[in-house]
């Protein structure tokens, strides 16, 4: 392995970097998984209500009735699948912590049963030699402070910044990777805007806009909170799923249709953190729905990162057009193919292209991607074994275009597959799986799939296979 390669230009090393390449020494390959979807213990050990908690008791709400009471009960196993990762060879696994296991009313009562629970899942990954990346808000959102408004109310920015201080504070000696958000879009766009999201409200898009925006806040409370607590060496940065596209042709012209593209779509949220306010192009584009911005809310969002996070599933075509923004978006025939869920088409450039836009755009000197994976329904085993190829396919081409990213110079440090294990797909429950790990919801039963052998071989020779 050649030691020399750096992250930013790996091409500049002696060996051609050619697929079978391993990748750079430092770089990072993980699962992902969020507390709410796996660890289940509800309402165990002081733990308050959450938004979804509620959400799914609502009929019509989560693909056949599912909750998240039980999920994989990871909170009583989670020895046996630290366990179980570290047999597939993995040393990085990200995370979430349930905000209403610590403060279970969303006020400044600190539930010392949920910090302990947490104190004894990271001395597990410790002595299992993996190694926590910390996500502070996976959507799981105390109860009450969604009674009271939730994402609309700045009220749930005060309460964010005492949990985030809390939290860092407590765990700062085991955790030195901190995300702040998980996908602002999701929790906001689609939960206040489209409804299909905890708490299913449809509000107009000036509501929706401020929700985003407080998130935004949000993330730099939680910045702020790393740096003035979360000790030496500890790193911070935001995990967004951006609107990504893949240019039709990898021409110039297309590829600066793609950049401006990029650049409009992520104005309200990467834009804006980059530019340290609402860039013009966005602002003109939602006109008086635009959001109220408070004094000193730009001085958080604008505070520096060490890095960003992307989630990349699927993207969008687009090429250089005769239209007043230069770009055109085209539309998928109904034949292209994807993944089970309906969104999930299937574009493994997205992950090249995702990040080498944003690190055009932003100039980040760090990008990990934080989530890429497939979901599909229930698979039957075969002998034994869930044979996934399907799973495998999809992994392959994204790390293969990871690979190419590095290889192109893209300062790419770090790839999470979702997921470690098949879990609660949100208003799409438990049929929907995007574990590489089969868990048996009778049972509880973990089965690696075929998947999993897969990714753990790729984790042991560190090259794509
Ligand atoms: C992104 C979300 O962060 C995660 O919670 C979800 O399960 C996956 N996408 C798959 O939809």
């Amino acid at each position: 392995m050649n030691t020399s390669m750096s992250s930013t230009s790996p091409t500049s090393a002696s060996q051609p970097f050619g697929y079978q390449s391993p990748f750079p020494p430092h770089f990072v390959l993980g699962v992902s998984a969020s507390a709410p979807q796996i660890e289940g213990a509800a309402f165990t050990d002081g733990k308050g209500f959450s938004n979804w908690d509620h959400f799914a008791r609502q009929p019509g709400t989560v693909l056949g009735g599912d909750t998240l009471d039980v999920a994989v009960d990871h909170y009583h196993r989670f020895d046996e699948d630290f366990a179980l990762m570290a047999s597939m060879g993995v040393r990085d696994y990200r995370l979430s912590i349930a905000w209403p296991r610590i403060h279970p009313d969303g006020g400044p009562t600190v539930n010392q049963a949920g910090i302990d629970f947490y104190h004894r899942l990271f001395a597990s990954m410790k002595r299992h030699g993996i190694t926590p990346w910390v996500t502070l808000f996976h959507w799981d959102l105390p109860l009450p402070l969604e009674a009271r408004g939730g994402w609309t109310s700045r009220e749930t920015v005060d309460a964010f910044g005492r949990y985030a201080e809390t939290v860092v504070k407590a765990f700062s000696g085991a955790v030195k990777h901190w995300i702040t958000l998980n996908e602002i879009r999701c929790f906001t766009v689609l939960a206040y805007g489209q409804g299909i999201k905890a708490p299913g409200r449809k509000e107009p898009e000036a509501v929706v806009n401020q929700t985003i925006h407080h998130a935004l806040v949000c993330h730099g409370l939680a910045v702020r909170a790393v740096r003035q607590w979360g000790g030496e060496g500890a790193r911070v940065g935001l995990t967004d799923n951006s609107d990504v596209c893949v240019p039709v042709t990898e021409t110039p012209a297309d590829i600066a249709a793609a950049t401006a593209w990029f650049r409009d779509r992520n104005a309200h949220i990467l834009g804006a953190m980059h530019a340290g306010h609402y860039p013009e192009h966005y602002l003109r584009r939602v006109g008086k729905a635009a959001p109220k911005v408070a004094e000193g809310d730009f001085a958080l969002i604008h505070l520096p990162t060490d890095f960003l996070g992307m989630n990349i599933y699927t993207g969008h075509y687009v090429r250089a057009a005769d239209t007043p923004d230069g770009y055109e978006t085209l539309a998928l025939p109904p034949a292209y193919p994807r993944a089970d869920p309906p969104w999930l088409h299937l574009m493994p450039q997205s992950i090249y292209w995702a990040p080498r836009l944003a690190h055009a755009l932003y100039g980040h000197s760090s990008l990990f991607i934080t989530e890429n994976g497939c979901g599909y329904d229930d698979e039957p085993m075969i002998k034994g074994e869930v044979q996934d190829l399907h799973r495998r396919e999809y992994l392959r081409s994204h790390l293969r275009e990871v690979h190419r990213a590095i290889a192109d110079g893209v300062p790419l440090d770090g790839y999470f597959c979702w997921s470690f294990i098949d879990n609660f797909e949100w208003e799409d429950g438990y049929r929907r799986r995007f574990g590489l790990v089969h868990c048996d919801y009778q049972t509880l039963k973990r089965t690696p799939k075929l998947s999993a052998r897969y990714y753990a071989q790729v984790i042991r020779e560190r090259r794509v296979l």
